[in-house]
């Protein structure tokens, strides 16, 4: 089993480059199922997700050459509709591919996702969207199979919860539904803007009629295009935590800070030194830093996928912080592993409690879901002596390079296989 040793205490200090969005090339490699034109896609993080949705497209009858830079993509009209469970199981972004499949060729079966296991994480709000634009669907020995007699057919429909993949999955079938689709209660999350801009680059017509209102009118035709997907937000919050964590000094480049700017504002309340440029983020971590009560929400909230890492930082404030858990009702599988580091947190429902001022100790840990695992790795930087991660396959689900971009900015840190 592959593991990592990261020597602690670590003051991060240079340049970290932002590496392509995992969340928003996933619904955009997915949604590329839709067209027979070649799309180019760049800035893809090269990581283990995106090979597995790689695979899955492959799978699904599509050509694919991959220069290293690009990924070309070329599809044809041969129906293949069938999603293994095999390669859907490790991830949840699997389940993508049923919109554009069903948009696509009327029919699709898909293997019900697998992911991080951090919580339930069922798919019902995309079942139910779906049956609304036309399509019957039955759940049988874990595969969604469905279809659409009469191919999709737009419509209003209202999420009961704010949903990323499944805001994605109906935006993306209704593309090519006959007629108009009004999505409303939508997840506004950058990434899925993101894919709504690749979208509109395609042909598709798309408009944010409401904050968090789409409507979408079917087309039928399609263009080629090249497309650069946005960079990924949830990696630049991890290292400006690691500097904040670590009274490092970091620039991070290749982001735009607006994006971010929840994010930024909790690290300034809690003490770090912040200058926005132009697609650049200083940060300078402080001595001392400062307790704070989140909770995390859809956004523009503070994310879910920031919040064990934020934890680690809030073990190290001058008081006790709380975190509310408000997306996932099984996300703190990282609190047992750094309260054997010497952190201080309960947990009551879905909210945490976290005493501050605590020295972590370097200890051997298990990495349960892909967050968890990089809050394992910031809270061994912040330990003195020698930590050893295990199980660390879910970290290079989203992670690009994560060892080569900490070591650049000295963190000891070292890959076992
Ligand atoms: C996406 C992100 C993930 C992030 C999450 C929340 C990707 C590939 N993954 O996941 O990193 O943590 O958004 O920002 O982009 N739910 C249902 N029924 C459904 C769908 C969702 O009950 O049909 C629930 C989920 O269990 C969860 C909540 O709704 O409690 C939000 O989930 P959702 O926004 O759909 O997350 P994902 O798209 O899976």
């Amino acid at each position: 089993m592959k593991k990592l040793e990261v020597f602690g205490a670590a003051k991060l200090k240079g340049q970290i480059r932002i590496s392509g969005s995992k969340n928003a090339s996933l619904p955009i490699l997915a949604a590329t199922l839709l067209s027979n034109k070649k799309i180019s896609l760049a800035n893809l993080p090269r990581v283990k997700d995106i090979e597995t949705m790689i695979l899955l497209l492959k799978s699904l009858g599509s050509i694919i050459e991959d220069n290293k830079k690009e990924l070309i993509i070329k599809n044809t009209k041969q129906a293949k509709t069938f999603a293994a469970y095999s390669l859907v199981k490790t991830m949840r972004a699997g389940i993508l591919v049923l919109g554009p499949l069903l948009a696509k060729f009327g029919k699709a079966k898909v293997s019900l996702p697998g992911g991080c296991a951090i919580g339930t994480r069922p798919v019902d709000i995309h079942l139910q969207a779906l049956s609304k634009l036309g399509v019957k669907y039955k759940i049988i020995q874990g595969y969604v199979h469905a279809n659409a007699p009469k191919g999709l057919i737009g419509a209003n429909i209202k999420f009961p919860k704010v949903s990323v993949g499944a805001t994605e999955n109906l935006i993306i079938a209704a593309c090519l539904a006959k007629g108009k689709t009004t999505l409303s209660n939508c997840a506004i999350e950058p990434e899925i803007k993101d894919l709504v801009n690749f979208l509109i680059n395609m042909g598709c017509n798309i408009k944010w009629t409401a904050k968090r209102t789409v409507r979408i009118e079917g087309v039928n035709n399609l263009k080629e295009l090249d497309y650069s997907v946005m960079p990924d937000r949830i990696e630049a919050g991890t290292y400006l935590i690691a500097a904040a964590l670590t009274e490092g000094n970091l620039k991070i480049t290749g982001i735009d800070p607006k994006i971010i700017s929840t994010e930024i504002n909790i690290l300034k309340k809690v003490g770090s030194k912040i200058t926005l440029r132009k697609n650049e983020i200083l940060i300078q971590g402080s001595k001392k830093i400062k307790n704070i009560n989140i909770k995390t929400s859809p956004y523009p909230g503070f994310p879910t996928d920031l919040q064990a890492q934020m934890m680690v930082l809030l073990c190290k404030a001058n008081k006790r912080s709380h975190i509310k858990e408000e997306i996932f009702e099984n996300r703190f599988m990282h609190v047992a592993e750094l309260n054997r580091m010497g952190a201080k947190i309960s947990i009551n429902g879905n909210q945490a409690s976290i005493e501050g001022n605590i020295k972590f100790e370097a200890a051997e840990l298990m990495a349960t879901d892909l967050r968890a695992s990089v809050s394992l790795i910031l809270a061994a930087l912040a330990a003195k002596g020698k930590s050893v991660i295990n199980r660390i396959y879910h970290l290079d689900r989203g992670y690009e390079d994560i060892e080569k971009k900490l070591k650049k900015v000295g963190a000891k840190i070292k890959r076992i296989n």
